[in-house]
């Protein structure tokens, strides 16, 4: 059956259940009305009379059947006008319904098995056409069905699930969040679930970057998936790409707690993990051999020791990680290098911010010959000359991107209100207190450098329009994590959805064409 006959196959099949299902809440309402009971009394466990004369016959004083009658009489015209015309909020009208149809008639059947235990034939029939209107509505009205899935998870998440985890440590659910993770990505219906709600896919998105294919360009900043757990169940949330680590050849637990906090107002994650990694060996072991079904970036830090007390051991040691990555070929993998200090305790803070150390690193990088592509994760609080220099070090180098960018360091930033940041002794910030600096630095690389560098935009993003700025001002991808914790999973999906509504708005075929298209 082509395309055009399936959808207009499902259009009539729904109409038709919302008309049966009409006929029949309609004869339950008239029936009630004369004070009569339908003939299906007292056979075994069908009881019709034991049902319909039930406190539970009735919502707030209105008869069910009623509800019914309203209920299938908007699916009836919903699904005629749209044998008619198809139109998108008419699908969404559907969806909705279907919804509530399924669950009120669920409900009203547990009644029956578990409270009254007895049934209704009619009412068994009407939660029979309520679930294939649902099944039909859900499976080929795929766009719809995720959109409104996608409104319910914000829904939950703001008014429920936020205000229920944020009573907890934030690193503690931090940990249980990634575990959970990890547990559901060992079930194939778990993801394949996960898919069906939140994955969106649209050309519009796709883009072909240094060889791998992005199916979107919105991806997981590193910091999130430190050991390399998630690989497997993120691409169902609809992230188009993600970051493992960062990682370190040497393995450390992590700076004395509070390692993370939250500060809501200043819509910003306090951040003092010291590259807590369980050590490069370890991560390859866990990836070696996994087909990554997005581009998986290993960002790789020096190692938080107070060993590497020289640039050079500093070096060295970063080389170490490189080195045994390059040698698993991880397959659809890239590099990330983060150059910035691991805020070391009672040690020496050793960074390749300074043009020489940075030269000295990145010449070291080229000498190993990577096979993968390297972007370098840049710091957000120097100047926009030291910046430059930085950059013209890079462009010397085998380097094919750049991310900007990392932490806020200025704990008094004017985006952060100071009576949270007072509660945390130290530690950078995530979130709204790098949003404009990042996006400063993405339009300097982009309009001295062009395409010189692929860039990636990272730093305080939470919908589609901070997105979609951060790509206008030069940057083919985006990265986030303070958004999805303050907004919830289903964000990268808005985010998704609300880019190929912009591009759209603005005459854009494809992403790469709003690439910089305010610095060009
Ligand atoms: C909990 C957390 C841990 C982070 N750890 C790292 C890290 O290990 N390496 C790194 O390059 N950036 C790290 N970052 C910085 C993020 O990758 C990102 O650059 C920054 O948070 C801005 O993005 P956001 O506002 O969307 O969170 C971390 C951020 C957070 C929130």
């Amino acid at each position: 059956m082509n395309f055009d006959k399936k959808i207009t196959f499902t259009r009539v099949g729904i109409l038709l259940l919302a008309f049966l299902g009409l006929i029949d809440a309609v004869y339950l309402s008239s029936e009630h009305i004369k004070g009569l009971i339908p003939p299906c009394t007292n056979i075994v466990f069908l009881d019709c009379g034991r049902v319909l004369q039930s406190r539970w016959a009735s919502i707030f004083g209105v008869p069910v059947a009623f509800i019914g009658v309203f209920h299938y009489f908007i699916e009836f015209v919903v699904a005629l006008l749209l044998v008619l015309k198809d139109r998108g909020i008419l699908r969404r009208i559907l969806v909705f319904f279907s919804l509530v149809g399924l669950l009120g008639s669920t409900y009203l059947m547990f009644i029956q098995f578990v409270v009254i235990r007895s049934i209704c034939l009619y009412c068994t029939l009407s939660a029979f056409l309520s679930l294939m209107i649902f099944v039909i509505t859900w499976k080929f009205f795929e766009k719809e069905r995720k959109e409104e899935c996608i409104k319910i998870t914000h829904l939950i998440y703001k008014y429920m699930a936020k205000r229920i985890l944020f009573l907890f440590n934030a690193d503690f659910i931090h940990e249980a969040a990634v575990s959970f993770g990890a547990f559901l990505s060992r079930f194939r219906v778990a993801r394949d679930a996960l898919d069906f709600f939140y994955f969106i896919e649209d050309r519009t998105l796709y883009q072909n970057i240094l060889g791998m294919h992005f199916d979107n360009p919105v991806g997981l900043s590193a910091g999130f998936d430190y050991d390399a757990k998630l690989t497997q169940v993120l691409p169902s949330l609809s992230f188009g790409f993600m970051t493992v680590g960062t990682i370190t050849n040497l393995a450390y637990e992590g700076n004395p707690k509070p390692r993370l906090g939250r500060l809501p107002k200043s819509r910003s994650l306090m951040v003092n993990k010291g590259f807590k990694s369980i050590g490069t060996d370890e991560i390859i072991k866990r990836l070696a051999g996994i087909d990554f079904e997005i581009p998986v970036g290993i960002s790789v830090g020096r190692s938080n020791s107070g060993l590497l007390n020289t640039h050079r051991k500093s070096v060295d040691d970063i080389m170490s990680s490189f080195k045994k990555l390059d040698k698993a070929n991880l397959n659809n993998a890239y590099y990330e290098l983060n150059i910035s200090c691991p805020n070391l305790i009672n040690s020496m803070n050793v960074d390749f911010y300074d043009p020489n150390s940075l030269d000295g690193l990145l010449s070291s990088l080229d000498e190993l010959q990577l096979s993968k592509p390297i972007f370098v994760k840049m710091p957000i609080d120097k100047k926009d000359a030291e910046v430059i220099d930085m950059l013209k070090v890079i462009s010397s180098h085998k380097i094919a991107g750049v991310i900007f960018g990392n932490l806020q360091k200025d704990r008094n930033h004017p985006s952060l209100v100071q009576e949270e940041v007072k509660r945390f002794k130290a530690g950078s910030f995530s979130g709204k207190p790098t949003w404009q600096r990042s996006n400063e630095l993405i339009s300097l690389a982009y309009k001295n450098f062009g395409k010189r560098f692929v860039v990636i935009g990272t730093g305080g993003i939470f919908n589609a329009r901070d997105a979609y700025e951060k790509i206008k001002r030069g940057a083919s991808l985006v990265q986030l994590i303070t958004g999805m914790v303050f907004e919830g999973p289903q964000l990268i999906s808005q985010i998704n959805l609300g880019l190929v509504e912009l591009l759209k708005k603005d005459g854009f075929k494809k992403v790469e064409q709003a690439v910089g298209i305010y610095n060009k």
